[in-house]
């Protein structure tokens, strides 16, 4: 089965006899399930680019393309216009994109496809020396219309057409600048025959026809028209004409909605899967493991040059994401000695927390709409807190309320269940934590440089992992008659024993505790009965032998243990009914890693029970009321 699975924006494009717009709206409509904030179409008639964008869904996109044609042609009455109206743009060959902004807000000036003389592009990905590429090419008389990333790519081009290279050579030369990941579609106002295809860990697939071919970022775009494929691989460059292509190419044969979760049974599954595109991304262009150096958007301005001006933190969120800041208070704490203090946004307010100028507060959310986590904050910023926000939607209203905001990198989170989201919460918080040890002088460059070096294996490991499923599965699958169960983990992995036992809750309705191991004797144990299934989190570390003991207490219990640890483990394996084992890392980082089992635990147990996985029942994905 061929998985895509590393989409931020969507993409299309299409070279062929057609009305490029009608296929170009058409395929972003199929990728409109994935959400996003602007949308955009170019399309190539007699030398002519037309282009078109908006902000907002694309329904917005669709009525400036409409529009301008009543305006023209006929008045018609608002409610007829679909009925009869143009699109405005017409010609055989185009290009189109949704936009889930990265870099520059939400708006139409960043929407794609961006423009630069004959140069029209759009962009998947994030390039990562953008900056300073953006820099050097003002230096050189560039001017830019947006803030995106993307529109480095139109000048590079550019200057390389000025030096006199051909369109393709000059996409070449360009691509090697660039730093990053993209998949990218290029139309050049002066080449009516050709599409210029480019990719690189981002994937970009072309779909077949007969005079005519197609490349989007996801199939489900191009699957009405076409069932052969070529996935386009890593680093290839590629003309599109309408020419046939002469390649081995493949058949697919999804369903249209399965085609929308990449060819998995879910959306939650298909995210769980995104993790390590998710977590290099979120990684990328902000870490040097070479020199040591960090680069955080925003903290020099909100920390000043150096040194680390506040006295403690306090971290708000709900749900995950509060399960995300209680792993960050341990790495903060840790790491930085810095005091934190995490709250659940929705008590914050009643627990009158003592905030001031000199308290850094960092509410996380996935959506950035979350209204308990947006009441906490607008409270904190009353109180003169200094307000660093981690969240995934870029202008939402969290990021509009917060001093500065440090993204997450996941892309769009579809499944009501946070899975992706919570892993790169926690990158971002890590990051921050190495960020404001090196500042306090509580790690030195080397210990950063090595815990970078560490943190730059963690995609490789969580595909390890990930390959690993069916192990996972069948473990789940044992458990599928129990009623209840229970999660313990010690130290900085507590937290997602609790993340652990919500994950199992929301998706499959069966109930779940996570306790901290060293709890158990103080109460809990007294649940502890005969097959219960209790998940262990046994890393090597600070707290093993104990968890060990605790393991021992639940066994003597008869209770069956399911172990998370280390590959190779003996003394676990030995103590408990299965494992499911783990590559090695820094022992801090940890719980970048014992997630993903727990997440793929509680898919399997809610799949198999034929729970709706990805909308469960009383729940939203965002929780937009107190
Ligand atoms: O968008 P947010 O991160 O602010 O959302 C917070 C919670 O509502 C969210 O994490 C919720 O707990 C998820 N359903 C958990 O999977």
């Amino acid at each position: 089965m061929v998985h895509s699975t590393r989409n931020m924006c969507g993409i299309i494009g299409y070279i062929g006899n057609r009305e490029a717009v009608k296929v170009l709206i058409d395929g972003l409509k199929r990728l409109e399930y994935r959400g996003y904030d602007s949308a955009g179409v170019a399309v190539l008639n007699n030398g002519k680019i037309q282009i078109e964008r908006a902000e907002g869904k694309l329904t917005c996109l669709e009525a400036k393309l409409k529009k301008f044609k009543s305006r023209a042609g006929f008045a018609c009455p608002r409610s007829k216009l679909a009925e009869f109206a143009e699109f405005k743009l017409s010609g055989n060959i185009g290009i189109g994109h949704t936009r889930w902004a990265t870099h520059g807000v939400p708006s139409e000036r960043n929407a794609h496809p961006h423009r630069v003389g004959d140069v029209v592009v759009v962009h998947n990905g994030i390039i990562e020396n953008y900056s300073e590429l953006r820099k050097k090419l003002i230096q050189k008389g560039f001017r830019f219309l947006s803030e995106t990333d993307t529109e480095v790519f139109c000048h590079l081009i550019n200057e390389e057409l000025k030096k006199q290279f051909d369109i393709q050579q000059a996409i070449r030369n360009a691509l090697t600048k660039v730093r990053g990941s993209y998949a990218l579609v290029v139309l050049h106002g002066q080449d009516p025959e050709h599409l210029y295809v480019a990719r690189q860990s981002s994937p970009l697939v072309i779909g077949l026809g007969k005079g005519e071919n197609f490349v989007a970022s996801d199939v489900a775009a191009i699957l009405p028209y076409t069932r052969d494929v070529i996935f386009l691989e890593e680093g290839e460059l590629v003309t599109l004409s309408r020419e046939p292509i002469r390649r081995a190419s493949q058949k697919i044969t999804w369903d249209p909605l399965t085609a929308e979760k990449g060819g998995f049974k879910h959306f939650m599954l298909k995210e769980i899967f995104e993790q390590p595109r998710v977590v290099n991304d979120t990684l990328m262009g902000r870490i040097q493991p070479d020199s040591g150096v960090l680069t955080l958007e925003g903290i020099p301005k909100l920390f000043g040059r150096c040194g680390f001006p506040f006295q403690k933190v306090e971290i708000v969120a709900c749900g995950t994401s509060y399960h995300a800041g209680l792993v960050g208070k341990y790495w903060l704490e840790s790491m930085a000695r810095v005091p934190v203090n995490v709250s659940l946004a929705s008590e914050f307010r009643y627990a009158t927390p003592v905030i001031d100028s000199k308290t850094l507060v960092i509410p996380i959310s996935q959506s950035g709409e979350t209204a308990d986590t947006l009441a906490a904050t607008t409270q904190a910023k009353k109180e003169k807190g200094n307000i660093l926000a981690i969240c995934n939607v870029l202008g939402s209203s969290l990021a509009r309320l917060a001093h500065t905001t440090l993204y997450t990198h996941a892309g769009p989170e579809i499944g009501v269940a946070s899975t992706k989201a919570f892993v790169s919460q926690l990158t971002v918080l890590y990051l921050l934590a190495l960020e404001i040890a090196k500042r306090r002088g509580e790690l030195d460059t080397n210990e950063v440089r090595k815990k970078m070096a560490e943190l730059c294996k963690i995609p490789q490991h969580l595909e390890s992992i990930l390959k690993g499923a069916k192990i996972i599965k069948k473990v789940a699958k044992n458990c599928i008659r129990a009623s209840h169960f229970l999660f313990i983990a010690r130290g900085s992995n507590y937290p997602l024993a609790l993340e652990g036992a919500l994950k199992l809750k929301e998706i499959s309705y069966v109930h779940a505790e996570g306790f901290a191991a060293g709890e158990l004797k103080h109460g809990p144990i007294a649940l502890v009965e005969k097959k219960i299934p209790v998940v262990a989190l046994i890393p090597k570390g600070e707290t093993y032998e104990k968890i060990l003991s605790n393991v021992e207490e639940v066994k003597a219990r008869g209770a069956f243990v399911i172990a998370i640890c280390e590959a190779g483990d003996k003394h676990v394996s030995e103590a408990v009914d299965v494992i499911i084992p783990i590559p090695k890392t820094d022992p801090t980082q940890t719980p970048l890693l014992y997630t993903i089992p727990l997440q793929l635990f509680a898919y399997t147990i809610a799949n198999e029970k034929g729970c709706d996985v990805d909308q469960p029942r009383n729940l939203a994905k965002s929780v937009t009321v107190e």
